[in-house]
């Protein structure tokens, strides 16, 4: 099933409890919350605090995107800020299995994100494990920037792995999706899909959404 991940990054920081309820009812499924340190990357952005007061006020599926150094030490404040779902990346953090442990222990879904630079054979040996992979198609860090389509040569061969060895793996796409290149990353094996700038400045939420759910339906993965 595919699911429309709109990034919190690209809404009014001033209102966002509006902000989250516009993507609701425009017929968002998930959302996406990244979450940067200043030091893994050279942003900063929100952290758990906001997390736990949008959860009093929405159902929608968390799903929270660790951009931080050693996102071990915060696996607790992001449970119980109340995702769903935490992602961090394997460039982050000297023992990935740790912190997957520490996910699954809390009972959350553990999701693992690889940058652009990192090559796909790096994630490989982990995806029995988790149940989402993130293929970020920018440089994390900023939004609105420029979609990278050589990324989704990785998301082509984590899908054809997880079909192969019959994992039940959602793959996440992240960065510079819109309605014209949403249909590229389905076709390449993505189910999750990431999108801040392109909803959030969308005048018409609903319409953009479900032009991108209809890509997405008119370009399955063909293996
Ligand atoms: C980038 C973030 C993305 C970003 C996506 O580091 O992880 O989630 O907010 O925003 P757009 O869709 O504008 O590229
Ligand atoms: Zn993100």
């Amino acid at each position: 099933m595919t699911h429309i991940a709109p990034s919190l990054l690209a809404a009014d920081f001033a209102n966002l409890e509006e902000c989250v309820k516009r993507v609701t009812d425009a017929g968002a499924t998930y959302l996406h919350l990244d979450v940067m340190d200043g030091i893994f990357v050279p942003n900063i952005s929100f952290g758990a605090p906001v997390i736990a007061s949008l959860r009093k006020k929405s159902n929608l599926c968390f799903d929270v995107h660790l951009m931080i150094k050693e996102p071990l030490r915060y696996i607790d404040a992001f449970t119980k800020a109340g995702a769903d779902i935490i992602t961090f990346h394997l460039e982050s953090c000297k023992d990935p299995d740790a912190v997957i442990e520490a996910i699954h222990a809390r009972d959350l879904k553990c999701g693992l994100a690889i940058s652009p630079a990192t090559p796909v054979e790096k994630i490989l040996p982990f995806l029995s494990k988790i149940e989402m992979a993130l293929v970020m198609t920018v440089v994390p860090g900023f939004g609105g920037q420029a979609f990278m389509p050589k990324c989704l040569d990785k998301v082509r061969v984590i899908r054809r792995i997880a079909e192969r060895d019959g994992l039940k793996l959602d793959i996440e796409v992240d960065g510079g999706i819109n309605e014209e290149n949403v249909g590229l990353t389905t076709a390449a094996g993505a189910n999750i899909i990431v999108s801040g700038s392109t909803i959030f400045r969308s005048k018409r939420p609903k319409l953009t959404i479900t032009k991108m759910l209809k890509a997405a339906k008119d370009n399955p993965f063909r293996g």
